[in-house]
Order: structure tokens, then C-alpha cells, then sequence
């Protein structure tokens, strides 16, 4: 399939239709190869990535369970289950940290755009190896207790988790925008 099919076709793998096995070490490791050519304004490499795998996953799920609670202490079971559960699907969590240099002559907004990229590219190696994915952020990924969990340090912002897994059930096509109602040429 040439470049421009692959990404015409290019869509999510909802995280709850992901199963193992994911990717190999070799596989993960083309994945990140290819995310390190992201688009990078200043050559700052802003970002990070950190593999939550194995029982790790189950681990982070518990903590964020107790959490929403600590939060919320009248949240419903479902609730808190669905939280326990969130990382639990895919086999591997791929969670895609901006290191923000402050200050920096590069703005913040660019290096996040930066890691984003580093995002859709990890998603996209994951489709090309045969694998499917989704790009997930929830309330995890900006509650300071759950950064801190996972070990982010004060300038560190998580931008996605990018669930990456075999499709166990294939993910049914969304309509995609028109072009129309996002394109247009500047008349001067
Ligand atoms: C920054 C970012 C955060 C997202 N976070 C969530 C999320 O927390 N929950 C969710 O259901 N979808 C989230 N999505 C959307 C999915 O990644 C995905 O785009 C959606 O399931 C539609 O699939 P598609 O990529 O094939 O259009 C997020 C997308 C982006 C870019």
C-alpha cells in the first residue's frame, strides 16, 4: 500500500478492543525509531516515552482507582472499575511524556505539538506493523498525582497513552470530516 493510501485509510483501535500480543522488543523499538523523526522546532527532542507493561499495567489501574476515589469518595463501583480496568486491555501502554524546557526560545505550544507528533507517528508505526492503537489522554493524564506516580518530574507534561495491542475486534469506520468545511484559500 502506498504512503498516502496507508494514511487516507489510517484509524484507532479502541483500547477495549486490543489484546495481547503486542508488539516485540525488536517491533517497539522501529516504532520508536520512527517516532524520534518527529518534526522538532530547536532540535529539543522534548519528549519521552515510558513503556507501562505486564502486571505494571494492572498496577497503575489499582492506583488510579484509588485515586478517583480520593478525589470523588462518592464515585459509583462502575466508575472506579472502569478506571481499574483503563490500562488493562492493550497488552503494552505506551505513555508520551513532554519534557518542557522552561524557558526555552522554542514555546511550550510547539514543544506539546512536538511530542504530539511523536504521538500520531507511534500510531502509525503500530498500523503499519499490523497492530492497532488509540491515542488516549482521560482525566489520568493531567491529575499531579498519577504524573507524579509515574515518576514525571516538574516540567513534564503526559501529552497521550498510546494503547497498542492485536485487534481482537476490528474498529468500525467513523464518517471523517468533509474537506470543504476545513479548507479554504486566503482571498488577500
Ligand atoms: C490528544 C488526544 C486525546 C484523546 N483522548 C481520548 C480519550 O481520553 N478518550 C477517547 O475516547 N478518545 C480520545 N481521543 C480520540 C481517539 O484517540 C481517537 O481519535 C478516536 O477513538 C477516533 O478514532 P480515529 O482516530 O480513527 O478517528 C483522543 C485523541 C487525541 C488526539
Amino acid at each position: 500500500m502506498d504512503h498516502l493510501t496507508f494514511l487516507s485509510r489510517r484509524l484507532s483501535v479502541p483500547s477495549g478492543q486490543l489484546a495481547a500480543p503486542g508488539p516485540s522488543r525488536d517491533q517497539l523499538q522501529q516504532m520508536l525509531a520512527a517516532a524520534m523523526r518527529a518534526p522538532d522546532h530547536g532540535r529539543l527532542a522534548p519528549w519521552r516515552v515510558l513503556a507501562i507493561e505486564g502486571e505494571a499495567r494492572h498496577a497503575l489501574g489499582e492506583f488510579l482507582a484509588q485515586r478517583a476515589l480520593e478525589l470523588n469518595p462518592q464515585a459509583a463501583q462502575a466508575t472506579l472499575d472502569k478506571d481499574r480496568r483503563r490500562f488493562s486491555h492493550a497488552p503494552l501502554v505506551l505513555a508520551v511524556v513532554a519534557r518542557l524546557q522552561q524557558p526555552s526560545r522554542i514555546p511550550e505550544i510547539e514543544q506539546i505539538l512536538s511530542t504530539g507528533c511523536v504521538c500520531f507517528t507511534l500510531l502509525q508505526a503500530a498500523q503499519a506493523l499490523g497492530f492497532g492503537g488509540q491515542w488516549l489522554t482521560g482525566w489520568a493524564a493531567y491529575d499531579p498525582a498519577v504524573a507524579a506516580h509515574l515518576g514525571l518530574a516538574g516540567n513534564e507534561r503526559i501529552v497521550g497513552f498510546i494503547h497498542v495491542g492485536s485487534i481482537r475486534e476490528p474498529a468500525s469506520e467513523r464518517p471523517r470530516p468533509a474537506v470543504e468545511a476545513h479548507f479554504s484559500v486566503w482571498q488577500g
